[in-house]
């Protein structure tokens, strides 16, 4: 058996993904969370901001005390009182990391900084080092990388390793990146930074342009062995890359990415209708996953195919992800294969002839509708069984 490359899961639900316009929860109810993440198998949770507020130091203190089988990852600006603030609400897990970020780009140190890259490089050092005094696991994200000159990039993770970094993280923040150039810019800073082959490496990717997920596979190819995820895709403006979708693609293709992770895909479906209920945060039906129409097929063509094969039109099994809803919707477009097979389900047998005034007159209803549910069938079933 061959040896492939585990990837640790990192989620940022609880921290990024409530920066989702919209997607909403009490500090007291993220606990609910992070149990079921827990359950999942995530490697490392990031539970909030907790210098932020006194709920949200509450609730990351709170998930650091109980989920004692996780990593926890306390989240913090270079600024001191953050540093603070996360370390101490990160002190009764039994594995801790800081979680340290500074933007690397130009266009954020003029406009939003608005400090040079040398006061940018002493900030990171300093605060890398103040941190280093309380955890001894730290990483350092360099914030909108992808959009920051390589060289700039390079220096600063030299300078954060050299103070005791252990985990460097490169951000595509705005989403803006394309999949080979998140490789060149992972390749590039492990081979050039003095360092950078004694340290490990994350991918954070937002999902502005749709690319979160397949930057996120660019990087795993580039050498990242972490990758930051939120449940659902949620986060900032279009998201961060989705949790479900970038496991079921390592698991679905993990003989060509020679990758696996820890995450535990019959809890998926549970996990992500979790965070959908609590978040208030409803999924668009045609989200791969676990979205409604995930695994439904309404064609006739494909349904036939999938009666003979579920190969023929499926690459994963919903029922492994803990989806057990039926795989066939029945609507104008089903044939008369699916149809019997449905009926067959239910237990009704009609003859030829009865059979033929049901699918006529399941036509007519599917006509005026897109779908035709089970107990709509059974009915028309019963009506024309009762005529014939
Ligand atoms: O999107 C981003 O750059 C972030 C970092 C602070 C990790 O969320
Ligand atoms: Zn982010």
């Amino acid at each position: 058996m061959e040896n492939y490359k585990k990837i640790q899961i990192f989620d940022t639900t609880l921290r990024d993904g409530e920066q989702s316009p919209g997607a909403s929860i009490a500090p007291e109810r993220k606990i609910v969370i992070a149990r079921q993440l827990a359950k999942l198998g995530i490697d490392v949770i990031e539970p909030g901001f907790a210098v932020s507020s006194a709920g949200e130091f509450a609730a990351v203190q709170q998930i650091s005390r109980e989920l004692q089988q996780v990593e926890i990852a306390g989240f913090a600006r270079a600024v001191k009182g953050d540093i603070d603030a996360a370390v101490q609400a990160t002190a009764d897990a039994a594995r801790r990391r800081l979680h340290l970020f500074i933007s690397s780009s130009d266009i954020h140190l003029s406009h939003q900084l608005r400090k040079s890259r040398e006061e940018v490089i002493r900030i990171a050092r300093d605060m890398v080092a103040y941190g280093k005094q309380f955890v001894d696991e730290i990483e350092f994200s360099a914030m909108d990388s992808t959009r920051s000159g390589r060289d700039f990039v390079i220096q600063l993770v030299e300078a954060v390793i050299e103070e005791g970094a252990t985990i460097i993280n490169l951000p595509d923040t705005l989403g803006y990146a394309m999949p080979n150039e998140i490789i060149e810019l992972f390749q590039a800073v492990r081979k050039e930074a003095r360092g950078g082959d004694k340290v490990r490496y994350s991918a954070h990717c937002h999902n502005d342009l749709g690319m979160a997920v397949a930057n996120s596979l660019a990087a795993i190819q580039g050498g990242a062995t972490q990758i930051e995820v939120t449940v659902n895709g949620i986060g900032e403006r279009a998201g961060n890359c989705s949790l479900e979708e970038l496991v079921m693609a390592i698991e679905t293709r993990r003989d060509y990415l020679k990758a696996e992770t820890n995450v535990q895909i019959d809890q998926i479906y549970e996990t992500s209708r979790i965070v959908s209920r609590t978040m208030n945060f409803p999924i668009a039906y045609n989200k791969p996953i676990v979205g409604r129409n995930a695994f439904q097929h309404e064609s006739g063509i494909h349904q036939d195919g999938l009666l003979k094969n579920r190969n023929t039109y499926e690459i994963m099994d919903p029922e492994a992800m803990g989806i057990s809803r039926s795989m066939i919707v029945l609507g104008k477009h089903s044939g008369s294969h699916a149809i019997k097979h449905r009926l067959a389900d239910f237990g009704i047998e009609p003859t030829e002839e009865q059979f033929k005034a049901i699918y006529t007159r399941f036509k007519e209803v599917a006509d005026g509708q897109k779908i035709v549910t089970d107990n709509e069938l059974i009915r028309i079933a019963g009506d024309m069984t009762r005529t014939q």
